[in-house]
């Protein structure tokens, strides 16, 4: 027999996002950070006993929750990431995730007409809790992710950071803590930068910090930077907008300077997440999707930069090239 297992798999993943984004909203993890059985939990919570019951023993079955006899225990992971109080809470990323969940439903509608199912703006000011939601996710998740890039960029002896497309200034603010040297200019969209404010303003480093408001399809970068980062912005963009993007990087940078290009690209077919990631580009862009990192890096050697190096971070990818240091005469 040929197992059809991938497919009921496939066919049920949906069940366990719902699950997670369940116990979530209703506090379950937050109530968790001390052990409990369902029935008293249920009540803390204002629950059904019954239901209370079944969901914490699919998130025990998911990893999400341990058990022990009849009470009920967040794992690590769950007090880190899933409470409300921990630093590195990822509950706003999650509920983004969960808005955005119907929109997976209209996948076939958007393959069909190859256009997006939301419209682009609502994320980028036009709906301002969704931009909240966004940019504050954005910052959660880059939390979690920051240290295979902060590793794989080194940024000793810069003097100033071009964060293009900046969003909530995450990398920017962790790359001036650990480079005292180093300024930083958040260039974005203007709705993003006014969330982003809160954000860097408690980040200790903000003094070192400047805000561009910006379109950088549209707008000169300027220049006096040694270095870029162009962190989950050409997702959204077309081939022919990136090279634009990179060459305008090109024309502002310092001989010298460095560039990295950070993002869910595809190497050798994968992975599977940044395949999945373009499908959600088409569900909320009208442009972009998921690049080749082969692409990308040849657009960084036609916009003039040398050594361009692919590193894949899993599931991320970066791109890192130098401009050429001016030649003493
Ligand atoms: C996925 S977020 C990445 C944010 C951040 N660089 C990171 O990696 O965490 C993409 C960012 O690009 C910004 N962006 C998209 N189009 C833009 C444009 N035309 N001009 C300036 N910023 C833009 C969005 O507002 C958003 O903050």
């Amino acid at each position: 027999m040929i197992d059809p297992a991938p497919i009921y798999d496939a066919a049920t993943a949906f069940w366990k996002s719902a699950v997670l984004f369940a116990a979530c909203r209703l506090g379950v993890f937050d109530a968790l950070e001390e052990a409990a059985g369902a029935a008293a939990l249920a009540q803390r919570l204002g629950l059904s006993e019954h239901g209370t019951a079944a969901l914490l023993d699919a998130c025990v079955a998911m990893g999400l929750i341990e058990k022990a006899g009849d009470t009920y225990r967040n794992t690590p992971a769950g007090d880190r990431y899933l409470t409300s109080r921990s630093p590195e809470s990822l509950l706003v990323t999650l509920e983004l995730q969960a808005a955005t969940y119907p929109m997976w439903m209209r996948l076939a509608e958007a393959v069909r007409d190859g256009q997006p199912a939301i419209a682009p703006a609502d994320l980028l000011g036009g709906d301002p809790e969704l931009t909240r939601q966004f940019v504050v996710g954005m910052h959660q998740r880059a939390l979690g992710t920051a240290g295979a890039l902060m590793d794989a960029v080194d940024l000793t002896g810069h003097r100033v950071l071009a964060d293009i497309g900046g969003g909530p200034g995450t990398y920017s603010m962790l790359m001036l803590q650990r480079y005292p040297g180093l300024r930083a200019r958040i260039m974005d969209l203007a709705p993003i930068l006014e969330v982003a404010r809160t954000l860097v303003a408690s980040s200790g480093v903000g003094d070192r910090i400047e805000m561009v408001p910006c379109d950088v399809t549209a707008d000169d970068l300027g220049n006096g930077f040694d270095a870029a980062l162009v962190s989950g912005l050409l997702h959204r963009m077309t081939a022919e907008t990136s090279r634009s993007i990179l060459r305008k990087v090109y024309a502002g940078m310092a001989p010298g300077g460095l560039i990295a290009v950070n993002d869910l690209f595809i190497v050798a077919g994968g992975p599977t997440m940044a395949l999945l990631f373009g499908l959600q580009m088409l569900l909320t862009n009208e442009t972009g999707g998921a690049h080749e990192a082969s692409d990308v890096a040849s657009w960084l050697a036609q916009a003039g930069f040398v050594d361009v190096k692919i590193t894949p971070l899993f599931p991320h990818t970066v791109v890192i090239a130098r401009k050429a240091a001016a030649i003493r005469a």
